[in-house]
């Protein structure tokens, strides 16, 4: 309905549409964007530990004005103190906007569906969208485009991989993947990708899916929430650490990620992510940038009337 207001939440980056994801990258690049925070606060909800997640919100929040408040899942003990809507309808009398590290996605719709204010996801079981922010403005400052760069994700197809998978495809790189076929995106995944016109290229190998690639990629082989299953996992991922050995199949300006925390030994080699390819200080630098504008774009041009 023409005029009406809508609450805008950003819980996955196909929540924006390419021409908002390029506006947002544009407003991530910006170091000094409007200060669409001024006298207002920020609730940053955890409900698994963080390093890079927590402190550069908080500190993206100040940069644009605001106040940070960090709790903890335990303190509001959603559906066990209160609802999970109880406890955002109340938060939403304080703050501008909540942000959130869950467990389970459903309680990040639960939460959006309150329309009190936006909700951010600060990772979840299916997704890590923030951190795909940062990794495409890293690659953005790399190469300046990535349309038509190869992307080479090797191990885990976890929350990471997808948000980076819909992130980086948006904005027109190849997507591979190269790990055990029992973790995989799902069809569902795949389906949702496709509706963003992302395909992903599967290999056996991770050597294959390397081969003249422009950026390889590896998270942990065992997630938060996951932990225990990390033999079985060790087991199923040991054909597929990012060593020297792989980088050298990739094109001569390759750049090696990881969103950290990061295992040496296991899902890469301390050569590799301590080498001179490995780009991986300037992507935890960028998930600031990133968390700056997307703020910076969701409280403001985000909330805008149809
Ligand atoms: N990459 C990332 O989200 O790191 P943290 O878990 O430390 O926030
Ligand atoms: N896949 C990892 C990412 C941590 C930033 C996890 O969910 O634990």
């Amino acid at each position: 309905m023409e005029g009406k207001s809508i609450m805008r939440s950003f819980l996955e980056v196909d929540d924006l549409t390419v021409g908002e994801l390029h506006r947002v990258l544009d407003l991530c690049l910006d170091s000094n964007p409007p200060k669409v925070l001024e006298g207002e606060g920020v609730a940053l909800v955890f409900e698994k530990p963080s390093n890079r997640t927590r402190n550069s919100m908080e500190m993206a929040v100040f940069q644009l004005g605001g106040h940070p408040v960090y709790i903890r899942g335990e303190e509001l003990g959603f559906d066990k103190r209160e609802s999970v809507e109880d406890a955002v309808s109340t938060l939403s009398g304080y703050y501008k906007c909540i942000a959130a590290r869950v467990f389970d996605h459903k309680t990040l719709e639960r939460m959006a569906q309150v329309e009190l204010c936006p909700i951010v996801n600060l990772l979840s079981d299916t997704g890590h969208p923030m951190q795909a922010l940062a990794d495409v403005i890293t690659l953005v400052k790399e190469y300046g485009d990535i349309n038509g760069k190869s992307l080479a994700f090797i191990g885990d197809g976890n929350n990471v991989f997808r948000s980076l998978a819909m992130a980086a495809g948006m904005l027109g790189a190849e997507i591979r993947f190269a790990g055990p076929s029992d973790y995989r995106l799902s069809e569902i995944d795949k389906d949702r990708l496709a509706a963003v016109d992302v395909k992903v290229n599967e290999f056996d190998f991770a050597q294959d899916a390397a081969d003249g690639a422009n950026i390889v990629y590896t998270d942990v082989w065992t997630s938060m929430g996951q932990e225990s299953e990390m033999e079985e996992r060790k087991r199923a991922f040991e054909a597929f650490t990012v060593d020297s050995n792989l980088m050298g199949s990739t094109s001569s300006d390759a750049v090696f990620l990881h969103c950290l925390p990061a295992h040496r030994g296991e899902e890469v080699t301390a050569e590799v992510i301590d080498g001179p390819k490995s780009r991986v200080w300037s992507q935890s630098e960028n998930r600031m940038h990133a968390a700056r504008g997307l703020l910076a774009w969701l409280l403001a041009e985000g909330q805008e009337n149809e």
